[in-house]
This record gives C-alpha cells, structure tokens and sequence, in this order.
C-alpha cells in the first residue's frame, strides 16, 4: 500500500491537508506535445518551493513519455481509468499493476464521462477502487450531480448514493489513500461554476457522507471541486484541498498559475 506524504504540520500541530492539483488531460495530445507540454511544466515548476501535490493524467499511450520527463521531480503521475482485473482475458483494459508498472500512483476512477458515455456503475467504480488500492495506486473518485437532478433538488441524494455504493467494504487505513472530487455534470465544460458558498456546501456534506463510512480519518480525506475550474474560479473557494482540472490542464501556462494560486 502507498503512504501518503500529503501532511505537513502547520502551526500549533494542527496537521492541515496538503493541496492536490491534478490535471486531467482527457482525449488529448500525442506523444511529441505531452514531451513538449511536460518539459515546459517541469521548467516552470522547477524554481517553485512546491507546497502542493500536483498529479499529471495523461491518456494511457502518454503515460511513459510523460513519466519519462517527471520522474525525478515532485511532479506525479496518473492514468483516467483501470481495470478492476488484475491480468488475463480482458482484450482493451489496463490492470492498476500495468499502471504502478509504468510509474502511476493515481488513478482517477468513475469520472462521470465514463459513467454518461460508457456506462460505467457505482459498483464498476466500488471494484476500480478495491484493485486500486491493493495495487498501491490512490483513487481519485469522481461524484457529481446532473443538472437535472440538481433542478429537482436531488443532488445530495444522488452524491450519497455514489458514495456509499462505490465505497461499500472498501478499507482504508491511510486519509492519504484516497480522494473524493466533487465534479457537478453541469459545470464540466461548460464554463459555468457553482457559487463559492455551494462548493463549500457540497464539501461539508461529502465529509459528513465520508465520515460515516470511514469514521476519524475521513476528517482528514482530501476532497477536490472539479468542472470548468480556471485559475480565477479556484482561488474563490479557500478550504477547498484542490482541484481537478480538464480543459485548462491543457495549457501549461495556466495550469502552472494554478499551481502557484494553491501555494506552489
Ligand atoms: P473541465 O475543467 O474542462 O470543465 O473538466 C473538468 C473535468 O472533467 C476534470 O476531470
């Protein structure tokens, strides 16, 4: 199992939640722009104290050449999805030990583009996160609500239901070793945010949802905001423990202010 460095002591021993930045690349870029992309991210990152995790999720035909450029810095690496199987018969899937294998500590699991386009289930997500963990790799667990379900006033009761389905009889020592990001289906590339206050909101109600399933420890889970996130959104709401982050990843530029806004 990994263990997680995601803690430093702050002040009066209060053990404060390191900021995770994770950039979420989707269906993009080829080898020679990730190389490109990825260099220019090292530079600029280089003369920074770095205070925050900042996590890189290419897609899987990215993952070496991108790990190729990061793995003696501080920067992390992910994949965008795995396979609940560990090997064997299962034609187009990735194992997590592939992942570990190829230098991944994360995966992002149950994003809601592989729940509305490729049906993926709560109890699909609940196994990536089981394999996950006893391969060593730290889910990042996607939930959010639809607008539908929010205009019927049914946010809660759906982030709930995710929750508690995909992380039924999941066992977690480590806070360090998972991550919730709050990711509403309406606002992921739309350009559209919730207020400040919401995502704060909707933060309190994912840890009361995390505390009664992992009791203490929850109180020291990250929990991410993801959707349409740019580096004037993200500074808005300051207890958030980070962000995932789509379409303004794609530039290093902004991912980099991003970063630096975090504490980097
Ligand atoms: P955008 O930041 O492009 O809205 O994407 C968010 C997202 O889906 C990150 O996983």
């Amino acid at each position: 199992m990994v263990t997680g460095c995601s803690y430093e002591v702050i002040g009066d021993d209060n053990r404060m939640r390191k900021k995770l930045i994770v950039a979420n690349w989707k269906m993009n870029m080829l080898r020679s722009e990730a190389k490109d992309y990825t260099i220019s991210l090292v530079e600029r990152l280089e003369n920074l104290p770095l205070k925050v995790e900042v996590v890189l999720v290419p897609a899987y035909t990215l993952l070496d050449v991108v790990y190729g450029v990061i793995k003696d810095t501080n920067i992390q690496l992910g994949a965008q999805n795995v396979s609940w199987q560990v090997s064997g018969a299962f034609t187009g899937e990735i194992s997590p030990y592939m992942l570990t294998d190829v230098g991944c500590r994360w995966a992002i699991i149950g994003h809601s583009e592989r729940r509305r386009i490729l049906g993926e289930t709560d109890d699909m997500v609940r196994k990536k996160i089981k394999s996950s963990l006893d391969a060593g790799l730290i889910p990042i667990v996607c939930v959010g609500e639809t607008l539908e379900e929010r205009e019927k006033g049914k946010a809660i009761e759906i982030i709930r239901e995710q929750i508690e389905t995909s992380l039924r009889d999941i066992k977690l020592d480590d806070p360090a070793n998972l991550v919730i990001a709050y990711e509403p289906v309406w606002a992921i590339g739309t350009g559209e945010n919730p207020k400040p206050n919401e995502v704060e909101y909707f933060y309190e109600v994912i840890q009361k949802i995390i505390g009664t399933i992992f009791g203490e420890i929850a109180s020291q889970m990250r929990i991410l905001y993801g959707g349409s996130v740019t580096k004037e959104f993200y500074i808005t709401p300051p207890d958030i423990d980070g962000a995932l982050v789509g379409g303004a990843s794609l530039d290093a530029d902004s991912f980099t202010k991003m970063v630096q806004l975090a504490g980097g």
